[in-house]
């Protein structure tokens, strides 16, 4: 998988895509995160790639221009399965999502700054609108760094068993049961009994009432299926 994210603030995602499980995607060679500076491709003296708004208020918006010459000149040497635009006004984002968007084979991101884009970019080239929750941020990158993390880590191959995406929360609408490490008995405070039984049925049953005991109580509105 590709993902060409664009942004008008580049240094906010230099950094996440170069440790841990992204950066094993890359060395596999099954995830590239090639990130757009937007003021490679603005057209005026001065590098400008927002302006007022038409109308007045407060604000500057992201200007057509720039953006879509990033995104013709991207279209132009590969095909592309969606443009996502990353907006507090989107589909909100989850699990589901994230497993759709984990088959496809190329995917750009265009992060929004200052009050949004123009809206003609959204009607032109966006072909999905995603928030990353109802709170607003200060532009789309840390949104796109989530949505890229989420995705990534599910494409098969690069996950090993140990960390398998299968027993992740949500994954079957469901939170994932609590988890212990040594020591078996911290001040008192021990590991449940079953886990250091060695009885692997007993443990998958015990950690499957787990999982759907923390799920009702802390996300009935996930268990009502
Ligand atoms: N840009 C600003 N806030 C956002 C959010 N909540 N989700 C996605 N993109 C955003």
């Amino acid at each position: 998988m590709r993902i060409d994210i664009i942004t008008c603030v580049p240094e906010l995602l230099s950094g996440p895509f170069d440790h841990s499980i992204l950066k094993r995607a890359k060395d596999k060679g099954l995830a590239e995160v090639v990130i757009h500076n937007l003021r490679d491709y603005a057209t005026t003296k001065y590098k400008a790639v927002d302006d007022y708004a038409y109308g007045g208020g407060a604000g500057m918006v992201m200007m057509i221009e720039p953006i879509a010459s990033c995104i013709e000149k991207l279209k132009s040497e590969r095909e592309y399965d969606e443009v996502i635009y990353m907006t507090p006004d989107g589909e909100n984002f989850n699990q589901k999502e994230a497993n759709k968007l984990s088959l496809k084979k190329n995917l750009i991101i265009l992060c929004g700054h200052y009050k949004g884009v123009d809206q003609r970019v959204r009607d032109l080239f966006i072909t999905k609108e995603i928030s990353i929750g109802d709170f607003v941020l200060s532009g789309g990158e840390l949104a796109a760094a989530v949505i890229a993390d989420a995705v990534i880590r599910l494409i098969p191959g690069v996950l090993n068993d140990e960390t398998s995406a299968l027993s992740d929360s949500f994954q079957d609408d469901l939170l994932a049961p609590p988890v212990y490490t040594r020591p078996a008995d911290y001040n008192g405070h021990k590991v449940p009994e079953i886990l250091l039984s060695g009885h692997q049925a007993k443990i998958e049953e015990w950690r499957s009432e787990q999982a759907i005991k923390r799920t009702k109580e802390r996300r009935p509105d996930l268990f009502k299926d």
